[in-house]
């Protein structure tokens, strides 16, 4: 087995060299006797300390639930304990090895709370175990586990039938197990299923082959885990390289770097860039100051090009017969991992292999019972969710469908605003209504239209509570615009609530939608040459950014009204502040929905101080100023 006492560190790192190395997550909860089982792998391979052994010899006297026997579960839940009361996406992985490969085990909490951390866990994984307690059977998370990990596209699974010796070793009681579990996994695209009875508390079938189960054949949990083929059977050969960066020291030398996710690569090899389509061959594969005949699948390299070709972050080097899809439309699964909800239509930053784009969820199709896999509507996501969802991108990305592979396929949306992780996608399939709708291009453009009407095309976006003096601003400001010869248009959330969104309410969902409409018309509208005024609450600062995205530099510009709540709420003009204070109004800003301040307008305006002429004003000597 590997030894940490090894005599000498540098013999030890030898010895680990060279060998190969297996991912697996371990699914089950403290009760199934998960902590007992990693304790016992890490002991069985003699990857304990000395003096942490020492220290477990005696709490467990202490401590322990197994006697006088070392109860190796308190080797882990120490950590468990600490992750349990944490609310970051961890997951504890630990390390051991025996004289054939290496390994890295994600140990993660198996409650439905702990969702997230599972699918992280899974999503580097080759392997899972799914812990079975033998004297409850397969129960509803078993289920969910086996759900989380087939989803993250683990292909080899090991049902590890715990406790046997709580059921005397029982052959019926294994065998109903795995038939039981099989009947509910199908296939499951499986490559392998192993079913292992054992008792990680006494060691039966974990290294040592139990004489207390004559009839179990199979092998014992660390013989699977040493032999289990797990390269892909598939043999998908061709070569991909998602562009990691574009090293240019001077001016004759472009390499392009990255991590070869699939296939080989030899100097000569005939290459398409995607998504430019354009295709060159490869000139030489550099390595520190070495060029090497070929590279492989994991490799990190270095590839020059026979031509000048444009190649930058995110693009992707391929095989010039077997390229990748490339599309900015998808169907995915998508788990989301946000306290906050995910909301269609709002935009988030989504990374894939190397590339970033914005991305917004335009449908949920439909959110699945992660314990029963039934499809459930919904509007929004909550936090531990897993829906089928289609996706729109910014700009075209390169991909393959998850199932085939998880490098290309997988990806990670990103809030915009705190870069925190808030969801994880697994790409399903490209939808391909997008080539039928192609971009029309009209001869007149926004140029002409503005030059014939002797203005700058702007939208001055007025963003404040209800009462807050918004509309009654944009009045006065378009009333003296119009008088000064510019074209204009006012749109007010109120007029367009009666007509093109007159089917939006005001939920969060609402909202975003409401949000996205108009700003899209206000984009028209610009386009059409306008002046045009936008007065909505527009509460949630992604759609403000949002909007101010699909202009121009220089043309959005945000006035926030800034009038207090105290003051909006004293003016009252339409009496809606007073039925949602007395519960007759939901979600009414302000009171029992958010407004979160502007951090970026360029210019804040407020009522209670200033007449409504004065901040007209204000805002027109801003926008003449440009
Ligand atoms: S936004 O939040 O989606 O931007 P929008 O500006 O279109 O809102 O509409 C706000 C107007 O709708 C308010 O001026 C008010 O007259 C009316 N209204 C009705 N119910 C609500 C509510 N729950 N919250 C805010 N405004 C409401």
């Amino acid at each position: 087995m590997g030894q940490l006492h090894a005599t000498n560190i540098s013999d030890y790192l030898e010895e680990q060299r060279g060998k190969e190395t297996l991912r697996f997550i371990t699914c089950g909860s403290v009760d199934d006797g998960k902590s007992s089982l990693i304790g016992r792998l890490l002991f069985e391979s003699k990857c304990i300390f000395d003096d942490q052994l020492k220290a477990l010899e005696s709490d467990s006297k202490r401590y322990g639930t197994q006697g006088e026997k070392i109860d190796f579960a308190l080797l882990v839940d120490g950590l468990e304990a600490e992750r349990e009361q944490g609310i970051t996406i961890d997951v504890a992985y630990r390390f051991f090895a025996t004289d054939r490969r290496r390994y890295i085990v994600a140990d993660t909490p198996g409650h439905e709370q702990y969702t997230r951390n599972m699918a992280t866990g899974a999503s580097t994984a080759q392997l899972a175990i799914l812990l079975i307690d033998a004297r409850k059977g397969i129960l509803p998370q078993t289920r969910r586990h086996h759900r989380i990990v087939t989803m993250m596209g683990i292909r080899h699974i090991v049902l590890a039938v715990n406790k046997m010796d709580l059921v005397n070793y029982d052959a019926g009681v294994f065998q109903r197990i795995e038939a039981d579990y099989t009947a509910f996994a199908g296939d499951a695209g499986l490559v392998s299923l192993q079913a292992i009875p054992l008792s990680a508390v006494y060691g039966d079938n974990v290294l040592r082959r139990s004489d207390k189960t004559p009839w179990y054949q199979g092998p014992t949990l660390f013989d699977h885990l040493d032999t289990v083929n797990v390269t892909d059977a598939a043999g998908r050969q061709a070569f991909r390289l998602p562009v990691q960066w574009v090293n240019r020291p001077h001016l004759n030398y472009r390499g392009f770097c990255g991590r070869i996710a699939e296939g080989s690569v030899r100097p000569g090899d005939a290459v398409r860039i995607l998504p430019s389509g354009r295709t060159t061959t490869v000139g030489s594969i550099d390595f520190w100051q070495d060029q090497l005949p070929e590279a492989h699948a994991g490799a990190s390299v270095t590839l020059t090009l026979a031509d000048e070709v444009d190649v930058s972050r995110g693009d992707m080097i391929v095989a010039v017969d077997a390229p990748p899809e490339v599309a900015d439309q998808f169907q995915v699964k998508l788990l989301w991992m946000a306290e906050e909800v995910l909301v269609p239509g709002r935009s988030y930053l989504l990374k894939l292999h190397t590339k970033e784009v914005t991305a917004t969820v335009m449908e949920i199709r439909y959110r699945e019972d992660v314990n029963t896999g039934a499809h459930l509507a919904g509007k929004v996501l909550n936090l531990n969710e897993i829906a089928v969802v289609t996706l729109t991108t910014s700009q075209p990305v390169v991909f393959e469908p998850y199932t085939t592979n998880r490098t290309l396929g997988g990806f990670i949306l990103i809030d915009r605003l705190s870069f925190a992780t808030v969801g994880a996608g697994m790409i399903e399939f490209a939808l391909r209504r997008s080539s039928n709708i192609h971009w029309q291009a009209l001869e007149v453009g926004k140029a002409q239209r503005a030059l014939q009407k002797h203005q700058t095309p702007r939208c001055i976006w007025f963003t404040g509570l209800s009462g807050s003096g918004k509309s009654t601003v944009a009045n006065l400001l378009e009333k003296r615009l119009h008088a000064d010869g510019r074209h204009t248009y006012l749109l007010d959330g109120d007029n367009i609530r009666h007509g093109l969104n007159r089917d939006l309410g005001f939920t969060e969902e609402d909202r975003v939608e409401n949000l996205r409409r108009v700003g899209e018309v206000a984009k028209l509208m610009v386009d059409a040459g306008l002046v045009v005024l936008v007065s909505f609450i527009s509460p949630f600062r992604a759609e403000r950014r949002m909007a101010r995205e699909l202009f121009a530099a220089g043309e959005f510009i945000e006035i926030h009204v800034s009038t207090p709540l105290a003051e909006c709420e004293k003016r009252d003009v339409k009496g809606l502040y007073a039925k949602a204070r007395r519960g007759e109004l939901k979600n009414f800003t302000g009171i029992d929905s958010p407004y979160e301040l502007p951090d970026a307008a360029e210019l804040v305006i407020d009522t209670s101080s200033q007449s409504p002429e004065e901040c007209a004003l204000a805002v027109l000597r801003l926008v003449e100023g440009r």
